[in-house]
């Protein structure tokens, strides 16, 4: 409970009621007592009491709800991901596969170069080889990245001699793209300004504090102070090597804090893990980056010409015409991971923001999250104009769910998700335009289940592609996934493959 405040006992009737008018989406216990003026232990209590009793249940996110809604499949108004397959299996003719093999990052945290920036978002280089191998990419093709992230697609395209083209808003992983497909950065160049970097900070001066709040509550003093002198010591200058030193130190930051990414960034429940200092920690992550690049000197004559990262927006890509053999992403996912708040850290100790205002800019260009500023909304309000047939009544679900609990975080959240869409509507009319007749265009993409409702969000991007001009070759599921909102409820991520016609209609 928080203490100063002026909390009541708890009515449990109208805590029920309060509960009840929640209906399936939920409420925490802060919330319920922030409306009832209650004490939050006291709800809480009560809640728990209840649960043992068998009447509410715990859903993701501290979230509870009454038992009587705890079976989404049972309500009259939710429409099942089974429904949707079949609909889409009936109205685009495409029956839905299955994918094999690894897709996510997580099989790259030990494959040499991608380790050396994890980003949790990412895809498997892995599947990006098979799907450039199906594409034919390789010496005189070029390849595509509209969301680049951490460049998985543009290193293993380089590696397969194709030129490899990003596009990518966050700069952390602009960054990253960009050290990571410089694979003729030279490793002893790389250790011996390390080396000068790890000397000059012992004994240097220390860098400002980054203008983050939080950043004495983030990091243990000993840690902050020898992060500091490190980031006073670092390299100024677009130089490879000094961009490659940036990203060593960007990589090392929350390893060395109190915090974690399990994906959201969060604190800890225990201190710092292994206790190792920031300055080993950087050494090891240089050592590692230098050995990885004499290993790729091996293939050095299959590599494709230099890739090109902008740090762009991918709503607006300027890749020419008719340009691209074969395009491969993973676009961020309906109400997905704000990304801006995911890597404050590495934007604010590099230098990529100078301010929260500079944070919230960078937000709004963003595909939508939830964390989008309300005015970037605003023009998304209305229903009826949604781009898919699907949406109108999917959004006009999450607007009354949403409704009916005062208590939800945002009462726009199927605007939100309705720009998501147009979002993702322009840079396929991008992508099409970019690619030539007959070339590919591979999603990674996943579903939602946002205030009680379901969104098939891979099912509707290969029906936006089919409506702008692509043949959709097929939605392959790659694998499960628990929904954050309800840990029981099953969702999935899946590969959605469109083509270019050989000679197919103009992009709308
Ligand atoms: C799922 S991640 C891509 C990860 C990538 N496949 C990899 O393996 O690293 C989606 C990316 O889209 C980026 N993004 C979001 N909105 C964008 C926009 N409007 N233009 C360009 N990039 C954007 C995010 O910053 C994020 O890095």
């Amino acid at each position: 409970m928080t203490a100063g405040a002026l909390p009541g006992p708890v009515d449990t009737l109208a805590l029920r009621r309060a509960l009840d008018a929640t209906g399936p989406i939920g409420a925490t216990h802060r919330q319920l007592a922030s409306v009832l003026s209650a004490s939050e232990d006291e709800v809480q209590a009560a809640l728990e009491r209840w649960e043992r009793a068998g009447a509410v249940q715990r859903l993701g996110r501290g979230l509870w709800i009454l038992r009587a809604y705890g079976t989404l499949l049972d309500r009259e108004d939710f429409v099942e991901p089974a429904t949707y397959t079949e609909r889409f299996e009936h109205e685009n003719g495409v029956a839905i596969g299955r994918y094999q093999g690894p897709i996510t990052f997580r099989s790259n945290e030990t494959v040499p170069v991608h380790r050396w920036w994890p980003y949790v978002q990412g895809f498997s280089a892995e599947f990006v080889r098979g799907a450039l191998g199906d594409a034919d990419a390789g010496p005189g093709t070029t390849v595509l990245d509209p969301f680049a992230g951490s460049g998985t697609t543009l290193v293993e395209a380089r590696r397969a001699g194709a030129h490899a083209l990003g596009v990518e808003l966050l700069e952390p992983a602009v960054l990253a793209a960009r050290v990571k497909t410089r694979f003729e950065l030279d490793p002893r160049g790389l250790r011996e300004r390390a080396e000068a970097t790890l000397r000059a900070s012992r004994h240097g001066p220390r860098a400002p504090l980054p203008f983050l709040r939080e950043t004495r509550r983030q990091f243990a003093p000993a840690a902050l102070d020898e992060l500091l002198r490190l980031r006073a010591a670092l390299p100024v200058g677009r130089t490879g090597v000094s961009e490659a030193l940036r990203l060593a130190f960007g990589r090392i930051l929350i390893p060395s804090s109190r915090l974690h990414r399990s994906p959201c960034l969060g604190y800890r429940r225990t201190g710092p893990g292994e206790g190792r200092s920031p300055r080993d920690r950087f050494a090891e992550a240089v050592a590692t980056m230098a050995g990885d690049l004499e290993a790729l000197r091996s293939e050095a004559e299959r590599w494709g010409p230099t890739a090109e990262v902008e740090r762009a927006d991918a709503r607006r890509l300027s890749v020419r015409p008719g340009s691209v053999d074969v395009a491969i992403t993973s676009p961020p996912y309906v109400n997905g991971l704000d990304y801006v708040m995911n890597y404050k850290l590495d934007l604010a100790w590099l230098a990529m923001a100078r301010s929260y205002a500079d944070l919230r800019r960078l937000r709004s260009l963003e595909v939508a999250c939830d964390n989008l500023p309300r005015a970037e909304t605003r023009a998304y309000a209305e229903v009826g104009s949604a781009p898919d047939p699907w949406l109108p009544e999917i959004l006009a679900r999450v607007r009354e769910n949403v409704a009916r609990k005062a208590t939800y975080r945002r009462d726009d959240m199927h605007a939100i998700v309705h720009r998501y869409f147009a979002d993702l509507r322009t840079v396929l009319a991008g992508v099409l335009r970019a690619l030539r007749p007959g070339g590919r265009f591979v999603l990674v993409v996943g579903d939602s289940l946002l205030a009680g409702t379901y969104v098939p969000g891979d099912l509707i991007l290969a029906r936006l592609g089919a409506d702008l001009g692509f043949e959709i070759v097929g939605v392959e599921v790659a694998r499960t996934r628990r929904s954050g909102q309800r840990r029981s409820f099953e969702l999935r991520e899946s590969v959605v493959s469109l083509r270019r016609p050989a000679r197919g209609r103009a992009a709308a």
